[in-house]
């Protein structure tokens, strides 16, 4: 069938009857890349046997390894305990007390690093700033001070709704400073996804840039969240960044311009010792059902996964300049952009703008420049510049590169390979990182020195990570058996919650499999142990590397006076992973055009953002549903990707209503 084509391409569509029927089709990839020796021979770790002793030891022991590396940090009191695990709730260093910013920042000011880069910014215009060590601790102790006198108390939580500019790292750095839990939304979304995370994170402020530059024109982010905050009785005060030269309405009493406060901040602040358990930071992603998910982390047991496994991870080494092309509004920001490289004392790239502006050749041209080492991005990027032409690439020396990451959905073999070829000029390992917002941090992928790698897969587990695919009863699947991903035990920066929603905390992640958290993925393993992912088995898919609820699109659309009812699923598509396609039901007084299914592009757009905005909308008379009301979304993600259903019929309610759903001509 059709879908195996997909499953085989290892596009992230699946549903669990599908991975049980694609499960014999998936296995061709069979290229393998040992790790170049030159890169091996002054890795942190450079053998697999290495690896493997590693490995060993952490599934003997998981809190002797753990408790190794917590060791590294700066803790202001011991912790008591490593792990207190009732499942499923875990304690990580209970006990001990820390400050994830003074680990960060404040300890490099005792060494040599105090003068080292930690920021390299560029615009999208090409203006550049240098941030040192030292100049990021000066900064980030004054905005720390600003949020205490605006009120701000360890526990409260802080909106930040900024374009990719380096105040945005300082004011990320300076909650986590004062123990507030930054609540970071990403600044595509619209201003009813900003009430929405607000009013459920109940924030008390909110951090704004007057606007942000995209492409060359400027989106007006104030305006926005003037918007947002009609509907949020949490929020005391906004403070605004000036970024452009546009013209912004300030409210008395409410706004405030960052310039102002910070021009009459002491920059000396000490950091509030937290427990180790102190909320750092919610980060809403979305759920297959309702509204998103806020899903929480801590301070310590975070800090000790991202800092570690960015070291194995990218292998990281002083010199290195490196540059993750996420947005800190995803946690691929979170987590690699901001504290993995901080809390190594790393040299982090920042660019504010698009990988295709003024041309396509931005991020090579950056790389020359800068004589960037180790890029991380994502697989959609990938397909956009090879749609775009290896010429943009290959006209720039990128003989800097030592190494190249992947994260945010599966990276299809002949994407990685031309990522291998065209980029890293074959002599640059990959490393393909599978993790999630809830995970907190990587967990499978190669370490480059020792791992050798295969297109199309994110390998092995990181030591003291147990990732198993198991059947529908939890037993584990054979090799190459596609299945469920699991993990079977507590790690040190797994969500502890969903903010606000135990129950939903429970069911969502740990009412699947006993004991066991389930991670929503579709995989299976292979002969080496190499884990493949499938894709989800739920019904969130991932357009450009940013997952997205389809009820959420669904419940958009239905908020528009013409529709009556609407079901959204995702085809794959070349260049952005999968696409979105909605099935929408009109009500009787409504007729289908164009207009109006620009009109409903723009609908969703405003609800939701710009990157949720539906490829392709179908009208449809009825939508398949079973005989308790449900739609089945199987079967249209099947019409809209082959234009025909060939997939088990037997629970549907209505033949009829599927005729109606093929490709329709514009009319
Ligand atoms: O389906 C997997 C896919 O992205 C999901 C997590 O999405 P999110 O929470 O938005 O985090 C993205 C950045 C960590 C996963 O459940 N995914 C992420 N990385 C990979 C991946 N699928 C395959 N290979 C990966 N390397």
């Amino acid at each position: 069938m059709a879908t195996d084509e997909k499953t085989s391409s290892n596009q992230p569509t699946a549903s669990p009857a599908l991975i049980e029927e694609s499960i014999s089709s998936v296995m061709t990839e069979k290229r393998k890349f040992p790790p170049p020796v030159e890169f091996s021979n002054s890795a942190h770790v450079s053998s697999m046997e290495e690896y493997e002793k590693l490995y060993a030891a952490a599934a003997e022991d998981p809190e002797t390894y753990w408790a190794g590396l917590a060791e590294q940090f700066h803790w202001f009191k011991k912790w008591d305990s490593v792990l207190e695990w009732k499942t499923p709730y875990a304690k990580w260093f209970n006990g001990g007390k820390t400050n994830i910013c003074y680990n960060a920042v404040d300890v490099h000011m005792n060494s040599w690093r105090k003068n080292k880069a930690a920021i390299l910014w560029e615009g999208e215009e090409g203006d550049q700033r240098v941030l040192t060590y030292g100049e990021l601790h000066r900064q980030v102790s004054k905005f720390a001070n600003v949020l205490k006198i605006a009120g701000i108390k360890p526990g409260d939580r802080v909106a930040i709704y900024m374009g990719m500019v380096p105040e945005l790292v300082i004011a990320v750095l300076a909650c986590a400073r004062v123990g507030a839990v930054h609540n970071v939304i990403f600044a595509g979304f619209s201003a009813h996804a900003i009430t929405e995370r607000v009013n459920d994170s109940r924030a008390k402020m909110v951090i704004c840039c007057d606007g942000t530059r995209r492409r060359g024109s400027t989106i007006n982010l104030k305006k926005i969240v003037d918007e947002a905050i009609v509907n949020t009785p949490s929020v005391r005060n906004v403070i605004v960044l000036k970024v452009t030269s546009e013209t912004v309405s300030m409210h008395d009493g409410m706004d405030h311009w960052w310039h102002d406060l910070m021009g009459l901040a002491m920059d000396v602040s000490e950091p509030v010792e937290v427990d180790s358990e102190h909320p750092l930071f919610v980060l809403y992603t979305s759920g297959s059902t309702g509204k998103p998910k806020g899903i929480l982390h801590t301070t310590a047991g975070y800090m000790v996964h991202a800092a570690s496994s960015f070291k194995y991870v990218f292998d990281i080494k002083d010199e290195d300049i490196y540059w993750c092309t996420a947005d800190v509004g995803w946690i691929t920001g979170h987590s690699y952009m901001v504290y993995g490289p901080l809390l190594n004392g790393a040299t982090l790239l920042m660019y504010e703008g698009a990988p295709n502006y003024p041309q396509w050749d931005r991020f090579w041209d950056i790389i020359n420049r800068y004589k960037v080492t180790i890029l991380y991005t994502a697989p959609t990027a990938i397909r956009a510049f090879i749609r775009a032409g290896n010429e943009w690439v290959t006209k720039h020396d990128l003989s800097s590169l030592r190494l190249l990451g992947t994260v945010g959905e599966p990276i299809n073999p002949e994407a990685w390979m031309w990522y291998h070829r065209v980029v890293g000029q074959e002599k640059c390992p990959i490393v393909d990182t599978w993790w999630q917002t809830e995970t907190g941090g990587i967990m499978v992928s190669p370490f480059p020195g020792a791992t050798p790698t295969k297109p199309g897969t994110a390998t092995r587990p990181l030591p003291g990570i147990m990732v198993d695919v198991v059947r529908k009863d939890g037993v584990s699947c054979n090799a190459n058996e596609g299945g469920y991903l699991v993990i079977k035990k507590p790690w040190p920066s797994m969500l502890r919650t969903i903010y606000g929603d135990n129950e939903r905390y429970e069911k969502t992640y740990w009412s699947e499999f006993n004991d066991m958290y389930f991670t929503g993925d579709g995989a299976r393993k292979d002969e080496d142990g190499y884990i493949w992912i499938m894709g989800r088995v739920d019904d969130v898919v991932n357009v450009s590397g940013h997952r997205l609820g389809t009820s959420e699109v669904e419940s958009a659309l239905v908020s528009h006076e013409a529709v009556a009812e609407a079901a959204v699923v995702s085809r794959p598509d070349d260049i952005k992973g999968n696409s979105l396609v909605a099935f929408v039901t009109l009500k009787d007084e409504y007729e289908g055009d164009m207009k109006l299914r620009e009109s409903l592009r723009n609908h969703v757009a405003k609800e939701i953002g710009p990157i949720a905005k539906p490829d392709e909308i179908r009208w449809a008379k009825g939508l398949p549903k079973t005989r308790s009301g449900k739609i089945m979304r199987r079967l249209l993600r099947e019409l809209a990707t082959s234009n025909e259903v060939k997939g088990d019929v037997t629970t549907l309610e209505d033949f009829g209503v599927l005729e109606n759903l093929r490709d329709q001509e514009d009319e």
